[in-house]
């Protein structure tokens, strides 16, 4: 099949073989300055990094002779079903990689038979992606300090048929993307919020500072379940719960935020145990960041989380292939995962065995 990572100038028509061969791929088909805002972590990228070096650091241990031929990857997220526990992280502007931005992406997740998170920012207004989309949809909300915005979305996310809101907890201010701002001052044409009404001005849309009270508040104006992201501490976790969240994302924003916060596979296992022991295990934990490989699905499920959200790799999938290209990267993941699970001697992701993963030597 020739070399799987394609060199040098010309594009390799060899299919890419795994979700990595995509980023070069995806590179060559971006505009710099979209390119560099994907790429990005916050600062100097040590979080980013670490949020793959953790993963590496990580192993598994097979087991064998358990006669597992077709392990069964299908489960439930708050309820939904889907094909493999992986779905598309929220992000914004799904236009810098493909013009029909997240009309292309939500189809290709739904042909994955999986959810996609559409972003408060998308490049697609929520009506539009509802109306191309092939499976579920949940709503990212940031919470800027108009809060009739955040209103009016969740009355559209809720119309558009999305089935949970999941409010980014990590963001009260932008994390800053330096990688970015060296190339470039603003962003290319695909990068506008097609959802933020035209008359809210630049004051309202700066990020408010969240309180435990406004998951309160949000559960009271929407009776969609309410999942949190970007927790990485356990009490946070356990308030998160007590707070009545459905769900709790274990996430670092990809690296794109506070630079120096733990790698998010890291944080896992002291929030899957804080929630646990606060709900009985009600709060489902998911977690992002990193994942790249179907072994660091694998990893995170067998430390706790009950799926894992995907980010930077589904925008390389979108911009080379649209849909197709979506569909086909949550496939390779999708496909490694049930590998792995085959050569792991497990049978099915519900019932994985926690003492799969081991530190490791480092
Ligand atoms: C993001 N992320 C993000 N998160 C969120 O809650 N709302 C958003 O609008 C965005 N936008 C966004 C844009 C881009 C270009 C990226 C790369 C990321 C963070 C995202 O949901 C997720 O936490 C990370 O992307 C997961 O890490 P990986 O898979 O990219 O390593």
């Amino acid at each position: 099949r020739g070399a799987a990572r394609p060199r040098g100038g010309s594009i390799s028509r060899v299919e890419p073989i795994s979700v990595l061969d995509y980023e070069p791929l995806a590179r060559e088909r971006m505009h710099p300055a979209a390119w560099a805002y994907l790429c990005a972590g916050a600062e100097d990228e040590v979080t980013l990094r670490e949020n793959r070096a953790a993963f590496e650091r990580l192993r598994l241990v097979p087991r064998v002779l358990r006669g597992v031929s077709a392990p069964d990857l299908r489960t439930t997220v708050l309820g939904t079903p889907v094909e493999a526990p992986v779905l598309v992280a929220p992000m914004g502007v799904h236009g810098l990689a493909h013009p029909e931005g997240e009309c292309a992406s939500a189809r290709g997740a739904g042909e994955a038979g999986t959810l996609m998170a559409v972003s408060t920012v998308s490049s697609r207004s929520i009506e539009e992606v509802s109306a191309c989309a092939t499976g579920p949809l949940w709503f990212q909300l940031y919470v800027y300090r108009s809060r009739g915005l955040a209103e009016r979305l969740v009355r559209r996310a809720e119309r558009a048929g999305c089935r949970a809101l999941v409010l980014t907890a990590d963001s009260p201010r932008w994390g800053r993307k330096e990688r970015f701002l060296r190339v470039a001052g603003s962003l290319p044409p695909g990068a506008d919020a097609a959802s933020i009404d035209s008359e809210v001005g630049e004051e309202d849309l700066a990020p408010a500072a969240l309180t435990w009270e406004d998951v309160a508040w949000l559960r009271s104006v929407s009776s969609l379940p309410v999942v949190l992201k970007g927790v990485l501490h356990p009490e946070d976790a356990v308030l998160a719960v007590e707070h009545g969240a459905a769900g709790i994302v274990v996430s670092n924003h990809g690296g794109r935020q506070l630079d120096g916060a733990p790698a998010s596979i890291e944080a896992l296992p002291a929030v899957v145990e804080a929630v646990a022991g606060a709900s009985g295990g009600r709060a489902e934990v998911y977690l992002d960041g990193g994942v790249r490989r179907g072994t660091d699905v694998l990893k995170a499920l067998a430390l706790g989380a009950r799926a894992v959200f995907v980010g930077r790799p589904v925008l390389w999938g979108l911009a080379v292939g649209g849909a197709e290209g979506v569909r086909r990267v949550l496939g390779l993941l999708r496909g490694e995962l049930e590998h792995a699970m085959a050569l792991c001697g497990q049978a099915s992701v519900g019932g994985l065995d926690p003492e799969l993963v081991s530190r490791g030597a480092r």
